[in-house]
């Protein structure tokens, strides 16, 4: 009988429930094959850290953020001695292949386990929806939608008090969040990553509409654009930089440069929690069985990924090959409803 390791690594995502329920679903119930789950991503493959999953594990999953499984930043090439230092759990369980759910530095580490001789399917994560190879990561739906609530939220306060407001979302290199959010919820500017900004322009852009009479201004901001003065960087706890707050930095510029009041709204991890959208549920569903078909196949080095409506599988080292931009065309559509 196969057995498909499963394990989710890196910042959490509404969906990778969905992903588990859907592996485990397709492995156990098509495949007559076995899954077993490794606790909080690379540690529990270091620490033997696994359970059985069965179908009664995943009941009740689907609608549920977070994953079952828990999730850390530990990476067996930083924290221990690469192949080597899962090679054990790996055998001892009888793992064929390992399902690895994760972001880009995840999927990296995939790749260099599976060049170093494990069997590695693919399936990528991120809110950001900036992996290379696939249209749409799934927890990105869910977080445009949280963002297009917030600023529908924020207008009507901003208005009432002829006000700018600043949202700040999510979007550590790229700004898919931003402008899919912005785009969603009419706001007046959005800043991203990929294209430098000009406050003055930003200012003179406000100071305009609200001379023609409009009575409030929504900027989304990524929280990886460049902060306007030089900024030391906080790292966590693994050394990565801890992104957040760069929108109270542009906040008080934006007011001098305006003369109007300014305020700031973060939502930070509330993008990331609660139940995923009906689309995210769907993509995560697809991805996790197709995960599971790919495994039992024989197949590794590949990543499941949207392509237009196909679930497919493309080469592991494309999801790695570098972090998609928003594309000039989407955010031209954006511009359009500046001002
Ligand atoms: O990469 C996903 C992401 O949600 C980024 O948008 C954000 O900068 C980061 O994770 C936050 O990570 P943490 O949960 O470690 O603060």
């Amino acid at each position: 009988m196969s057995v498909i390791g499963v394990l989710t690594a890196g910042g959490d995502c509404p969906g990778l429930n969905a992903v588990i329920r859907g592996i485990v679903t397709r492995a156990t119930q098509t495949h007559d094959a076995e899954v077993v789950g490794i606790m909080n991503g690379w540690e529990g493959l270091m620490d033997g850290d696994v359970n059985l999953l069965d179908e009664r594990d995943v009941r009740g999953i689907l609608g549920k953020g977070g994953t079952i499984l828990g999730t850390s930043r530990k990476d067996p090439y930083v924290h221990g001695e690469g192949f080597a230092s899962v090679a054990k759990t790996l055998e001892r369980n009888d793992i064929d292949s390992l399902v690895v759910i994760g972001g880009d530095g995840t999927l990296r580490t995939a790749l260099r386990l599976e060049q170093d001789g494990a069997k590695v399917i693919g399936v990528p994560k991120t809110i950001d929806n900036d992996i290379a190879g696939t249209d749409f990561t799934f927890g990105f739906d869910t977080a445009v939608q949280i963002v297009t609530d917030a600023i529908d939220r924020l207008t009507t306060t901003a208005e009432a008090h002829n006000r700018v407001i600043l949202v700040e979302v999510m979007g550590r290199t790229k700004g898919w969040i931003a402008t899919y959010g912005g785009i969603a919820g009419g706001a007046q500017v959005i800043l991203i990553p990929e294209v430098p900004y000009d406050l003055e322009e930003v200012a003179a852009l406000i100071r305009r509409r609200h001379r023609r009479g409009e009575k409030y201004s929504v900027v989304v901001v990524a929280e990886g654009v460049a902060p306007p003065h030089e900024t030391e960087m906080q790292k966590d706890a693994f050394g990565f930089d801890r992104l957040g707050g760069v929108a109270y930095q542009l906040a008080p510029l934006i007011e001098d440069l305006t003369g109007y009041e300014t305020r700031v709204t973060v939502l930070g991890h509330l993008q990331r929690g609660g139940t995923p959208s009906a689309f995210d549920r769907v993509l995560a569903t697809r991805m996790g069985t197709k995960a599971a078909d790919l495994a039992i196949e024989g197949q590794s080095g590949v990543m499941v990924a949207m392509r237009g409506a196909e679930i497919v599988s493309v080469p592991l080292a494309l999801g790695c090959s570098e972090i998609r931009g928003v594309d000039d065309d989407l955010y031209n559509t954006a511009e359009t409803f500046f001002g």
